[in-house]
């Protein structure tokens, strides 16, 4: 403003003469009055500043006083590595992780076969009524390997699932469903080992029980889901219905009207029919739960059927689909809308639209004999880790299930019987895959399988040239597993080893490992001449990851 008047001025310098000096005048007075009030102003802000450093000196004080006298709350100690042994003991392909002591870090339940419990224990099998050896189930402290709990539990196991039984608001949320031979059938509170219920079960000598137990909604109305097992006798399938929070049988054993021998499924249709899906010779069969509950209860069903599903089903046989090849496995995904099922033949691997049954892609020509694994390869698309073939030239596939592309393979030579690959999935919203393979990549063929060390490696799909090998057995290894034994804090590898057969005792060990630490002795494998990076920063990318507990 002023800047303009002066440039005026000198324009027009005689017409403004007059005026500028009654301006002069005026303005003099007005800087005398803006004079007064800044030496005012000055006064006040003095007293903002000493206020405002006064006052930030006092919360400085209470944060200091707070923090120090006030100390964190202690978190346990995680120790990175322990082990637990038991002598001349048989174990089973059995590992739960569950956080029992209530330290926020996840503890570790398995079984085992020996006369004796560990030395801390003073429970024997015939304490409990059993002739020695026994099955215990124990369960050890994730964050030093102590135990916390174990019981002799049934003489023999023929089948254990760990479910949530009551509803999740209720105080006990898991329990262990044992079913024993001779004849006990039994659930036990995950977090005291106490039994809930047992009762003698009434599964014939000649009965064989179709793992794994079936989860259906509550039917006798007390909270708690319940549970459908299947038997087979001779050819045919049955199914029994028990009360999940009594176990007492609803009703009685109903046939199934199909042969089959293996994993049953029990899969949700998109309109919320529950259909029990059970391989049998080359085709998929199927019976709807309502069906089976009407039989064995000769009471209305709570359960719907589907229209389409029921046109599909052949009333004779209950085939619903033919399939190339006898069925092997049969998973759960989840689609786009609800679950699809993917089926995995001798000859082909083939995801089902979980309404229509329609297939969505197929995988030729692959001899898949494990249950594939899901995880994800790209950020929040999920993938499905498919093991072609066993031996020298098994090959690992990693597919994109909406898809069924090919996005990354690789040969990792084993012998039959190795540990299953696991997934876990990490904080950029892909995951890590954890594969066992033998561990020299080539010159297999001469090897005598008991001398074969297998090693786990790692792999990460933002380094797919890269594989990190962190570990290597040479025991007989029965169940493993890495998982987040503390939320969004270390990945832990634990590792049940014990004797081949289950006749012949030995040694049984639990060990459990932080993987950081494994990842920092580890050896990088490059699987192509590609990236120059250094070992030690795939090392140290490696040890870097993070991982999320799974959703
Ligand atoms: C089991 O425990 C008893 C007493 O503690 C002991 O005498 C016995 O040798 C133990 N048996 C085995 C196989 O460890
Ligand atoms: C039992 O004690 C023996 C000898 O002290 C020890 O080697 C073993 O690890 C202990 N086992 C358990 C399960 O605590
Ligand atoms: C085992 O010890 C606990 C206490 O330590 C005791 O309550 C329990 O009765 C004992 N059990 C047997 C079978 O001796
Ligand atoms: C293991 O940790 C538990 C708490 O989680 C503690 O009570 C116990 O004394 C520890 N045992 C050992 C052998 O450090
Ligand atoms: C079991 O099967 C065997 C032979 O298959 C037969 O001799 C036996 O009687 C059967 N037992 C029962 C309880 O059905
Ligand atoms: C059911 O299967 C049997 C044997 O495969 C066949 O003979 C019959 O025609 C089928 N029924 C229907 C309705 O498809
Ligand atoms: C599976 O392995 C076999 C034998 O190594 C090979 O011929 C076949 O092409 C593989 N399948 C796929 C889908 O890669
Ligand atoms: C097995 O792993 C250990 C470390 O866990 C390592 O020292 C050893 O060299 C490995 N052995 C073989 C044959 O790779």
């Amino acid at each position: 403003m002023m800047e303009n008047k002066d440039l005026e001025a000198e324009i027009h310098p005689l017409k403004n003469e007059d005026r500028k000096s009654q301006e002069n005048l005026g303005n003099r007075l007005k800087n005398e009055d803006n004079l007064k009030s800044a030496a005012a102003q000055s006064r006040l802000s003095r007293c903002r500043t000493v206020a405002f450093f006064l006052s930030l000196f006092i919360c400085l004080l209470v944060v200091f006083v707070v923090s120090f006298i006030i100390p964190c709350p202690d978190r346990p100690m995680s120790q990175s590595m322990w082990r637990i042994d038991y002598n001349a003991a048989v174990t089973y392909d059995f590992l739960v992780m569950e956080d029992i002591n209530k330290d926020k870090i996840r503890d570790v339940v398995f079984l085992y076969k020996n006369t004796n419990g560990s030395n801390s224990s003073n429970r024997s099998c015939t304490d409990e009524g059993f002739s020695s050896p026994c099955v215990f189930m124990a369960a050890v402290s994730g964050a030093n390997g102590s135990v916390l709990w174990e019981r002799p539990m049934v003489q023999d196991v023929v089948l254990v699932e760990c479910t949530m039984l009551q509803p999740s608001d209720s105080k006990t949320s898991s329990a262990c469903i044992l079913v024993g031979r001779p004849g006990s059938f039994l659930a036990i509170d995950l977090l005291t080992g106490e039994t809930l219920w047992n009762h003698p079960s009434s599964f014939g000598a000649n009965t064989s029980i179709l793992s794994p137990l079936l989860q259906v909604p509550d039917i006798d109305s007390d909270g708690a889901p319940d549970l459908l097992i299947l038997t087979q006798e001779g050819k045919e399938v049955s199914g029994s219905i028990y009360s999940g929070s009594t176990g007492h049988q609803i009703g009685n054993r109903g046939s199934l009207g199909m042969d089959g021998n293996s994993s049953p499924l029990l899969h949700i249709t998109r309109t919320g029919a529950h259909y029990i899906l059970l391989p049998c010779a080359s085709s998929l069969c199927g019976c709807s739960l309502k069906d089976l509950y009407e039989k064995v209860t000769r009471k209305d069903a709570p359960f719907k059927s589907d229209p389409h599903w029921e046109n599909m089903l052949n009333a004779s046989t209950h085939r619903l689909l033919p399939s190339s090849g006898a069925v092997r496995y049969l998973m759960n995904v989840p689609g786009k809308a609800g679950q699809d099922v993917l089926l995995v033949s001798s000859e082909a691997c083939v995801l089902l639209d979980g309404q229509d049954l329609t297939p969505r892609w197929t995988l030729e020509a692959a001899q898949v004999l494990r249950k594939p694994i899901l995880g994800h390869y790209k950020p929040d698309t999920p993938a499905v880790v498919i093991e072609n073939g066993t031996g020298i030239d098994r090959q690992i596939l990693l597919l994109d299930l909406r898809s069924g592309a090919i996005l990354w393979s690789q040969i990792l030579p084993s012998f039959p019987g190795v540990l299953p690959s696991t997934s876990l999935p990490t904080a950029d919203h892909r995951s890590a895959f954890f594969f066992w393979g033998l561990r020299e990549l080539t010159d297999t063929n001469e090897m005598d399988p008991r001398d074969a060390r297998h090693s786990l490696y790692i792999f990460h799909p933002t380094l797919p040239s890269v594989l990190l090998e962190v570990a290597n057995v040479s025991a007989n290894t029965v169940a493993f597993n890495v998982i987040l034994l503390e939320s969004s804090r270390h990945a832990a590898y634990v590792l049940l080893t014990g004797p081949a057969s289950s006749d012949v005792p030995g040694l049984v060990s639990v060990i459990k490992h932080k993987v950081r630490d494994l990842v920092s002795d580890s050896r990088v494998i490059h699987l192509d001449e590609g990236r120059p990076d250094s070992d030690q920063a795939i090392r140290d990318r490696f040890s870097w990851l993070r991982y999320r507990s799974e959703v």
